[in-house]
């Protein structure tokens, strides 16, 4: 398939890295958007590692998607300082309102959920990010007119 072919070039291009596994999963997602389930395989075979070593690191890096993300993402922090402000509560309720947990994509495909440890934004927080733009002092309110926005 294309993917296998471009996933071999990613494989052999960077390989020779020293701590090549990173790099490779960076480009295969810089690529794809995320990491497509046959390129674990080809990965583990390129490195001589095991499918589950390689998994576990697609899983424990929040950066790495196993699926394709939504049309849109929405990042909400999970640091100290905006949980002191509210973050629990603006992470259940996009939950509730999406239908998802983190790391997952609504049903219609339109928003990823996503946390993040710290946007900078302490001193506006509960903090979030959608497509790349910041927003502090998110409260419900802010919170439902950004999934409006994405049509969520
Ligand atoms: Fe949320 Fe810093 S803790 S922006």
């Amino acid at each position: 398939s294309d993917i296998a072919t471009s996933v071999a070039e990613i494989i052999s291009d960077l390989k020779h890295l020293e701590g090549p596994l990173l790099p490779i999963l960076h480009a295969v997602q810089d690529t794809f958007g995320h990491i497509p389930n046959e390129a674990v395989p080809m990965i583990a075979l390129g490195l001589n590692l095991s499918r589950a070593e390689v998994h576990g690191v697609v899983t424990f890096y929040h950066d790495y998607r196993s699926h394709p993300a939504g049309r849109h993402v929405l990042k909400l922090c999970r640091a100290e300082a905006c949980q002191a402000m509210g973050g629990d509560r603006l992470g259940d309720r996009a939950k509730r309102r999406l239908g998802i947990d983190f790391h997952q994509t609504s049903a219609d495909g339109s928003v990823t959920l996503e946390p993040v440890f710290c946007l900078g934004l302490c001193s506006t927080a509960p903090a979030a990010m959608l497509d790349g733009a910041v927003h502090g002092r998110l409260d419900a309110h802010g919170l439902d007119t950004l999934l409006a926005e994405v049509g969520a």
